[in-house]
C-alpha cells in the first residue's frame, strides 16, 4: 500500500548493533510511550541486524536467536501491537546480512511469508554481499513482489546506500523508502555530508518512495555503535531540522531509555514533525545563500498554504544568509507578507522589505513555518 508520509520510529542499530534482545526492544518500546515519543508519531520499533541464528532451520526458515528472543518474534510483534506500536525487522538482498547472518537471497518469498506470519509491519532490506553477477534492482524487485504477495501490509525499506544508481530504479521495486547514502556516524562531518549528498537527488524522493537519509544520531553523544565523537546539541538540532525539511523518515538511533530532556525536546519538536509529516507531500527544494553550498536554504510548500523555510549553516564560520520573498514565489506586488515562528525558539519572524534573513552560528540553523498573509 502507498505510504503518504515518511515513517517515524526507533531502530536498534546505531546504539546497540549486535547486542539486541527482547528485553531491550520491549523496554525501549515502553520508553517511547513514557517519554511521549509514540504520541509524537514514532510508531515503528525495528530490530536491525543480528536477531537470527547463523543457520536456517530444518524447514529452511529463518530462526530467531533463542537466547536473544526466547519467546520468538511473533511474541515481540504481539507485545508491540498491544502497546499501539508497529514491528520492524531486517534482512538483506545479498548472500549474507552485513553482520554475516542469513539473508533472504533466493528465499525472498519464503522469508516474506515468515515475516508476515510473525506480524511484522516493516522490513529493512540491506545490500551487503551482493554477488557481482546478480542484478541489484532485480533482487529488490523480487522482495517487493514477495512482500506484495505475503498477505500483510509490510513497509518495504530499501537499504542499498544509493549504490548502483539506486535512485534510478528503486521506484520500480515497490520500496516505500530508500537509503540514499552510506551509514551515518555520530559526527558533524557525517551529518554535513549526508545533507550535501541530497542536493543532486532531491527529485527522487517523495510520496511513494521516501528518500531515507539514515537513522538519526540525535542524542547519542558519542555513545553506542556509531557513537564515535558525538555532536553538540546545536548540531543535533540542525541534523533533525534538515531530516524533517527534506522529508526523510525519522528513525531514532539513541538509547531512548536514557535520553536527556534536550534530546527529547528535539525529537518531539511539533513544528518540525508537522513539516516532515505534511500530508500534501510536496517535494522540498533548495536555494543557496550567496550561491554557497554550505549555506542551503531548504524550502517546502505545506498543505495549508504555509511555507517552511530552513536556513542552514554547514560551514565552520558564522554566516548571515538571506533570500527574497520573490525567490520563494511571493512577489512584492502581491502585497502578501511572510510571517511566522522559528521552530526551536518560537521567535516571531516577519520578512522585512521582501527579504528573509537569518544569522547563523557555525553548524546552526533557523527554520520558519510562514503564513503568506495579507
Ligand atoms: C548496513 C546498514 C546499516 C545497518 C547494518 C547492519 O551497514 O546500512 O544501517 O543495518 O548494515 O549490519
Amino acid at each position: 500500500m502507498i505510504k503518504y508520509v515518511p515513517p517515524m520510529g526507533w531502530n536498534t542499530w546505531n546504539t546497540f548493533a549486535e547486542s539486541i534482545n527482547e528485553k531491550l526492544i520491549l523496554s525501549s518500546a515502553q520508553a517511547l510511550i513514557d517519554t511521549g515519543l509514540r504520541d509524537a508519531g514514532y510508531e515503528y520499533v525495528v530490530a536491525d541486524d543480528c536477531w537470527a541464528l547463523r543457520e536456517r532451520g530444518a524447514d529452511g526458515r529463518l530462526v530467531p536467536d533463542p537466547v536473544k528472543f526466547p519467546h520468538g518474534m511473533k511474541y515481540v510483534a504481539e507485545k508491540l501491537h498491544a502497546m499501539g506500536l508497529k514491528f520492524g525487522m531486517y534482512s538483506c538482498a545479498g548472500l549474507m546480512t552485513c553482520a554475516a547472518y542469513p539473508s533472504s537471497y533466493n528465499r525472498e518469498y519464503l522469508d516474506a511469508e515468515t515475516f508476515a506470519s510473525w506480524g511484522v509491519d516493516y522490513l529493512k532490506y540491506d545490500y551487503c554481499f551482493k554477488p557481482l553477477s546478480a542484478d541489484g534492482k532485480n533482487l529488490y524487485r523480487r522482495m517487493g513482489l514477495a512482500l506484495a504477495n505475503c498477505g500483510r501490509d509490510i513497509l518495504f525499506s530499501g537499504c542499498s546506500w544509493g549504490a548502483d544508481n539506486t535512485h534510478e530504479w528503486i521506484g520500480t521495486t515497490g520500496a516505500h523508502m530508500w537509503r540514499s547514502t552510506g551509514d551515518i556516524a555520530d559526527t558533524w562531518g557525517s551529518i554535513r555530508d549526508i545533507i550535501k549528498r541530497q542536493y543532486d537527488i532531491l527529485p527522487y524522493g517523495g510520496v511513494g518512495c521516501f528518500n531515507d537519509m539514515d537513522m538519526l544520531v540525535v542524542g547519542m553523544h558519542g555513545k553506542g555503535h556509531v557513537g564515535l565523537k558525538g555532536c553538540t546539541d546545536e548540531e543535533y538540532r540542525t541534523h533533525f531540522a534538515a531530516w524533517c525539511l527534506l522529508a526523510s523518515p525519522l528513525m531514532i538511533g539513541c538509547d531512548i531509555r536514557a535520553m536527556d530532556e534536550t534530546t527529547r525536546a528535539i525529537l518531539t519538536n511539533r513544528t518540525l514533525i508537522g513539516i516532515q509529516q505534511d500530508p500534501r507531500g510536496v517535494r522540498p527544494y533548495i536555494l543557496y545563500g550567496w550561491g554557497n553550498s554550505d549555506l542551503p536554504v531548504i524550502v517546502r510548500a505545506l498543505s495549508n498554504g504555509d511555507l517552511a523555510v530552513g536556513f542552514f549553516n554547514l560551514g565552520d564560520e558564522p554566516a548571515n544568509v538571506w533570500v527574497t520573498a520573490d525567490d520563494l514565489g511571493v512577489p512584492e506586488i502581491s502585497g502578501r507578507v511572510l510571517e511566522g515562528r522559528e521552530a526551536y525558539t518560537g521567535r516571531h519572524f516577519r520578512a522585512q522589505n521582501g527579504v528573509l534573513q537569518a544569522e547563523l552560528k557555525p553548524h546552526g540553523c533557523e527554520v520558519y513555518r510562514l503564513r503568506i498573509g495579507k
